[in-house]
């Protein structure tokens, strides 16, 4: 009887350890949320990210749980990524299971059918158009046009020796050169100078609490978009009576044409039109705003640029001619300069996605409808990838980035067609400030704001002066 009981035990033991080990142990373990803190109920760690520096925010947690964390911020649950491999499954080989999320204030004020909020056969259509307009034969023939903008602005900041906020004057150039790669020359002054006035009220309301309260920022802003939109309809209008071919982006816009023949109505190239006009200002004129302040303060290395320029401005008859394709891609100094000034300022320092389905990276799990943020900056700033990151040095990029460590433009389906537009903008401004200005910047300079993007502290106060020659 003794003996049986035994053998009942062990018998029950056996099975007891077979099916722990073989059963439950080789179940698929359930992946699990990444690590990081939530914060506080509803708050989340919304106060922390914007009480200082948001990058000392991004750095820190990343000390601390590594390359992927979850927080709560801005009221939703989100996930960070910060390394080149996690960034690139988000942006590109996954890039079907996150889209872009943006606040409904801010795609109300841009418009709802502007490209970067949509995914899909409507994204890739205008996608098309947007690259054609920033080809490079397109951007050949803008060379001219571009150039007689930057003299243009330098002049006027160097004629009476006042100080300039020099962001502020970026971002009148490169509206002016979005102005420009989208309606060629503007038939009309008056519409100019109302887009002009508009856009921004529009510009300034952006980023203000939003509400319907006659009188603040948010809803003059609300206002001014309504007026821009009757604007743009009206220019669109008289462009399509014209029935001209003018290739520039709005001409592309209006001769768009989806699989069955469908054209785009005049709201939707309305809000393209905007949105493009968004992307391109305060980036843009960021990045020059940065190149200012590192050429000023690296005397040496503003010496060889101008040595650079100097040959080019000499071949072409004291600055007579205009430049050529040819010679703005010989500017290969100059070139490693914005690349290291994108590098270390980082102008979009993260962007944002939503997963559209529960997701599994790496062990871990990126749940539905949460966001997801790769964090560019973090990985511009990694000295495993950058050796010495935080120290100026164009002469890194001799050789190139590992892959996926260098993304100032982003990557995959939504990165940034603009890209070439504004790196020629910037070629053929410092082309026209070396060989014929200098310039002072004026009070202490270090320090940064974000306006969102980075900028030098008071948007780099300077003066100017044109050289005699
Ligand atoms: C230094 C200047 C610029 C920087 C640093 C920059 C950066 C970026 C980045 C990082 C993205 C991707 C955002 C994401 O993945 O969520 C992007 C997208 C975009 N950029 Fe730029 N950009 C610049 C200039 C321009 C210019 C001049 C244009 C004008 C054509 C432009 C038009 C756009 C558009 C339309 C998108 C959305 C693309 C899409 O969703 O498919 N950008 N930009």
């Amino acid at each position: 009887m003794l003996l049986l009981l035994w053998y009942v035990m062990l018998f029950t033991t056996l099975s007891y350890l077979f099916f722990f080990f073989f059963i439950i142990k080789r179940a698929p373990s359930k992946p699990k949320l990444p690590p990081g803190s939530m914060g506080w109920p509803f708050i989340g760690e919304t106060l922390q990210l914007y009480s200082r520096d948001p990058n000392i925010f991004f750095t820190s947690k990343q000390k601390r749980y590594g390359e992927i964390f979850k927080t709560h911020v801005l009221g939703c649950p989100s996930v960070m990524l910060a390394g080149p491999e996690a960034a690139r499954f988000v942006l590109v080989s996954h890039a079907d299971l996150f889209r872009p999320t943006y606040p409904k204030s801010k795609e109300r004020m841009i418009g709802p059918s502007a490209l970067f909020f949509h995914q899909g056969d409507y994204h890739a259509l205008l996608r098309k158009f947007v690259q054609a307009s920033a080809s490079p034969d397109a951007l050949r023939r803008l060379i001219p046009g571009i150039e007689a903008l930057a003299e243009s602005a330098l002049d006027s900041w160097a004629a009476d020796g006042r100080v300039v906020n020099t962001f502020q004057g970026m971002k009148k150039l490169s509206f002016d050169v979005g102005i420009l790669v989208i309606f060629g020359r503007l038939d009309s002054y008056y519409y100019e100078e109302e887009l002009k006035k508009n856009y921004s009220i529009v510009d300034k309301g952006y980023n203000s609490f939003p509400n319907n309260i006659p009188g603040t920022n948010y809803y003059k802003a609300v206002m001014a978009r309504k007026r821009l939109s009757e604007i743009l309809g009206e220019i669109i209008t008289k462009r399509r009576e014209k029935r001209m071919e003018t290739n520039d982006l709005l001409d592309h816009l209006i001769n768009c044409k989806g699989d069955q023949g469908e054209i785009l109505s005049d709201k939707q190239i309305a809000d393209n039109i905007i949105g493009i006009l968004f992307a391109a200002q305060d980036t843009t004129a960021s990045a020059l705003t940065w190149i200012l302040k590192y050429l000023h303060d690296e005397s040496k290395l503003h010496d060889a640029i101008r040595v650079e320029h100097m040959a080019i401005y000499e071949a072409n008859e004291e600055g007579n001619r205009w430049l050529t394709w040819a010679q703005t891609r010989s500017m290969q100094l100059t070139y490693k300069v914005i690349l290291e000034t994108l590098r270390m300022a980082s102008i979009i320092s993260f962007t944002f996605r939503e997963a559209v389905a529960d997701v599994e990276y790496k062990g871990y799990l990126i749940p539905k409808g949460w966001k997801v943020m790769p964090l560019f900056r973090n990985i511009h700033h990694n000295p495993e990838f950058f050796t010495d990151p935080l120290k100026f040095d164009p002469s890194r990029f001799q050789v190139s980035p590992k892959p996926n460590t260098f993304m100032p433009f982003g990557s995959g389906v939504h990165s940034c067609p603009g890209n070439e537009l504004a790196k020629l903008e910037m070629l053929i401004l410092v082309h026209h400030l070396v060989t014929r200005y200098r310039w002072e910047t004026v009070g202490s300079q270090s320090g940064i704001e974000y306006g969102p993007f980075p900028v030098p502290k008071a948007g780099l106060p300077a003066k100017f002066w044109r050289l005699t020659q």
